[in-house]
């Protein structure tokens, strides 16, 4: 996929070592990477949409924060749970979820 329709990045507190250490880590971003896979699966998206883990956006406090593009939202305070509602409202609806928007 070149040129998804979405690019969905969360913060999974990527290091240039390799390792996965910070706030966003430890709150179960990568629980939500695969979250947003399987939405994205289950409600056949996968030819528009990308999902992309990441290193630190430098807003740790406010993690885990998934960013949307190309509106360029930021999200933050996500938890796993969200995801199915970023996905339904957002990504299928164009509708952004203001209640985590940072
Ligand atoms: S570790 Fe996720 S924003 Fe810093």
């Amino acid at each position: 996929m070149v040129n998804p329709k979405y690019h969905i990045f969360v913060c999974t507190s990527c290091r240039v070592n390799g390792k996965q250490q910070g706030l966003c880590y430890s709150k179960d971003s990568v629980q939500i990477v695969n979250n947003f896979m399987e939405e994205i699966d289950e409600r056949d998206l996968s030819s528009e949409v990308m999902v992309t883990n990441t290193g630190c956006f430098g807003v740790c406090s406010s993690g885990p924060i998934v960013v949307v593009y190309p509106e360029g939202t930021w999200y933050g305070n996500v938890s796993p749970d969200d995801v199915e509602e970023i996905v339904e409202k957002h990504i299928e609806g164009g509708e952004i979820v203001t209640r985590l928007q940072i």
